[in-house]
């Protein structure tokens, strides 16, 4: 239920309700989104979302895209991460939305300066 209406409210409010409603995340470094953070919002799962397999096939790495980017920029300047607490941003949103993501299992959670060697971590890295 939670789910459904924030995604009606991602999808039809205005700027203003979803701010009020969402919850306050650690957007990270700052700068600027590989693209408007609005259609971020609603479409990033498609963007990063089994890419996997185009990328393996035809290696295409590191695109504007990649995981690895998004990390990068959204890890939290306090715990270096995009996980950790309900603040961190890939784990807060989706900890408010109900939604599971997986991919940290195999994918670093942390920028590059705070991994220790590969770029795929294992789940002791986070
Ligand atoms: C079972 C391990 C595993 C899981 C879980 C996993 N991946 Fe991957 N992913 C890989 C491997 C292996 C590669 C290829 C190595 C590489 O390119 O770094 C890859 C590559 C990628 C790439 C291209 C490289 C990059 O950094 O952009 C993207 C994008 C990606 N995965 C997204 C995801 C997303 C999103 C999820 C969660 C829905 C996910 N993966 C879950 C193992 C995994
Ligand atoms: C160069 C830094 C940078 C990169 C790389 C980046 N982002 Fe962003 N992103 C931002 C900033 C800064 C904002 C906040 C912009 C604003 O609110 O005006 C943002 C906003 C967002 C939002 C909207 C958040 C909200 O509260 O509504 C989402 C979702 C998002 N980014 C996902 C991603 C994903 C997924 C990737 C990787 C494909 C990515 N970003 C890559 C800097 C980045
Ligand atoms: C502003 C809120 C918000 C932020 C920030 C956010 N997500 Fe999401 N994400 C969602 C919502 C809501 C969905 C479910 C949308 C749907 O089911 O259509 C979702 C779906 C996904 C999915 C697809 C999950 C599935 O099982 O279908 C992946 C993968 C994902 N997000 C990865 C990320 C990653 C990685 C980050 C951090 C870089 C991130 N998200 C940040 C709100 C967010």
């Amino acid at each position: 239920m939670k789910t459904i209406l924030l995604i009606l409210l991602l999808a039809v409010a205005p700027a203003w309700a979803a701010d009020s409603l969402a919850p306050k995340l650690d957007i990270g470094k700052g700068g600027q989104c590989v693209d408007d953070p609005k259609f971020m919002r609603t479409n990033h799962m498609k963007l990063i979302v089994h890419q996997r397999d185009e990328t393996m096939r035809k290696g295409i790495r590191g695109g504007k895209y990649s995981l690895a980017n998004c990390v990068e920029c959204h890890a939290s300047k306090v715990n270096h991460s995009v996980l950790g607490s309900n603040q961190n941003f890939c784990q807060g949103c989706h900890a408010y939305a109900a939604v599971k993501i997986d991919c940290f299992e195999c994918h670093s959670s942390k920028p590059r300066e705070f991994r220790k060697a590969s770029v795929l971590a294992a789940k002791d890295m986070k």
